[in-house]
């Protein structure tokens, strides 16, 4: 079975692009890409076509990934197209809860940050986009310790 993911933050140039590097890398080191399509994508629409902010594609690199998805703005029609929908904060939970066009696929939408293991009492994953390099390195070792985790979650599911 084929697993489909949406990585979602507010701009979709800095942490769910990242997020959707992030996954795609684990699931290609694990030679595992047929079993999952994974996509981002921002609530608004101000930068779609753009490459991620290059702060995040800086440190992306330092780390080994090239972050070069282009964003999109996210759609209800999202709700249909993907098995889970992963937001950054609890503001883009809310954006997002607010268009789910079927309440019965509500439980779709999943919150990134439960699936860190490495940071406890994180529940979020800060918009860096007005902060400095600090945050954006902190945002990618939140993102990268729940990829980790969210793989650890799927990956027996789609065996
Ligand atoms: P992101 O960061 O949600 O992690 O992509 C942002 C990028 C751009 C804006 C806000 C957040 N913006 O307002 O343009």
């Amino acid at each position: 079975m084929q697993k489909k993911l949406l990585f979602i933050c507010l701009g979709n140039i800095c942490r769910s692009p990242a997020a959707e590097g992030v996954m795609k890398s684990i699931v290609e080191r694990h030679g595992m890409e047929d079993r999952f399509y994974i996509d981002s994508a921002g609530i608004g629409g101000w930068h779609v076509g753009d490459l991620p902010d290059i702060r995040m594609r800086r440190e992306g690199a330092r780390r080994g990934y090239n972050f070069n998805s282009r964003a999109r703005q996210f759609t209800p029609e999202d709700f249909n197209r993907f098995d889970i929908l992963l937001v950054m904060d609890s503001e883009n939970w809310h954006d997002v809860r607010r268009r789910c066009p079927d309440m019965s696929k509500l439980d779709k939408l999943q919150i990134l940050a439960d699936y860190m293991t490495r940071h406890p009492n994180v529940r979020f994953i800060p918009d860096p986009y007005y902060g400095n390099e600090n945050d954006f390195r902190y945002a990618l070792d939140l993102i990268e310790d729940a990829c980790e985790g969210l793989f650890s979650s799927l990956k027996r599911e789609v065996d």
